[in-house]
């Protein structure tokens, strides 16, 4: 029998992207991303332009998802949002967006947990894209790398997360960004060094390994190491940042990714867990999917990386778990609201 048809707006407003998105059942018909320029100079997120620039995105981008879709707003069957964790001022965007939009359509409301939806993307059937990979099977073991976590996430069944280990200080994402402002590049730092990285030696330098218990991470160990290398070689050579930038990028995005694949490999192999992932803004670097590959051919693991554009900040992603969470009838009232820190 084929399913009823499901049509639900995803709204995306965590960060600094301004997202909206509108699936028909597990099949996206429109994922539409407004980044905000306006960050690039700062070198980081400045949470209150962020949330004016959300204010100023949100019905521009969320009218055309609609009319990219070819769907009415009548036709939808519910609307989902993010509501944490984040930059509070900005997922109170998206929140108060979506509990009008549902009260007006008098449709159901879904609260998304933004994390949980980076994994969830895994699930987004995408008519256009030439690569028709099944999605995971359970237990899946999930790596999920963003700018603000970084976790080993055990997918039971459907919607069912079990957090394994996390970072105890910086993100993977953030040590990236880190060191791009380290070298004076712009805000966000990991597509520049993922780039700049494809040109340089990645045993030109050798930077320090944290040794942690269970699957639990570290990067802000790397990072202090990284800062007084610099300072120490700077101070021999000005121009040792210019003329070994490919090199000092290559090296520490070598180091992170030692990390984050050898904790991968170690806890579905100690769970016994043979459908592995990875999930989060990270999972765009082409050197974290590269030995994602080579793990997967050595060990005989199945893995699953999303569409590139599901990996990012993205509302698709919000519209997947909010389908799922439709067909369990997991609705919230309109008194909700956004939360910054939210557990998974
Ligand atoms: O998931 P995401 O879009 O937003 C958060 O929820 O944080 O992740 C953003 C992070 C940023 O730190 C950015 O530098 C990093 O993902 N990132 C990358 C790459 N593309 C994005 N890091 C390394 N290599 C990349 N190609
Ligand atoms: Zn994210």
């Amino acid at each position: 029998m084929k399913a009823a048809p499901i049509y639900i707006l995803g709204i995306e407003s965590s960060c600094d992207d301004t997202s909206a998105a509108v699936i028909l059942n597990e099949r996206i018909l429109s994922n539409i991303v407004a980044n905000q320029d306006v960050h690039r100079r700062f070198g980081g997120v400045v949470p209150e332009l962020a949330s004016r620039s959300h204010q100023e995105n949100i019905v521009p981008v969320v009218e055309l998802a609609l009319s990219q879709a070819n769907i009415r707003k009548d036709q939808l069957s519910a609307v989902a949002f993010t509501r944490g964790p984040g930059l509070l001022g900005s997922l109170l965007v998206g929140t108060s967006f979506a509990k009008g939009l549902s009260m007006s359509l008098s449709i159901p409301l879904i609260d998304v947990h933004h994390m949980q939806a980076h994994i969830m993307a895994h699930w987004i059937e995408d008519s256009n894209s030439l690569d028709h990979q099944q999605p995971p099977s359970y237990p899946f073991m999930c790596l999920t790398v963003s700018g603000g976590h970084t976790q080993i996430v055990l997918v039971k069944e459907a919607l069912s997360f079990e957090v394994l280990g996390e970072t105890i200080d910086d993100a993977a994402g953030e040590a990236f960004d880190k060191l791009a402002k380290m070298l004076g590049l712009s805000y966000p730092g990991g597509p520049q060094i993922d780039q700049l990285a494809s040109s340089g030696n990645m045993h030109a330098f050798e930077f320090p390994k944290p040794n942690l218990p269970g699957y639990q991470f570290s990067f802000s160990g790397l990072k202090t190491s990284v800062l007084y290398f610099l300072q120490k070689k700077t101070k021999e050579d000005p121009d040792f940042i210019k003329n070994h930038l490919q090199d000092i990028c290559a090296s520490f995005q070598h180091a992170v990714v030692n990390i984050l694949v050898e904790t991968l490999d170690r806890a579905a192999t100690e769970n016994g867990i043979k459908c592995i992932g990875v999930a989060g803004g990270v999972s765009a670097n082409s050197y974290l999917r590269k030995r994602l590959v080579q793990l997967a051919e050595e060990k005989d693991y199945q893995l699953h990386v999303p569409k590139f554009e599901y990996c990012t900040d993205n509302a698709a992603m919000i519209a997947i778990t909010g389908y799922y969470k439709f067909l369990k009838k997991d609705f919230v009232g309109h008194e909700i609201s956004a939360v910054a820190r939210m557990k998974m």
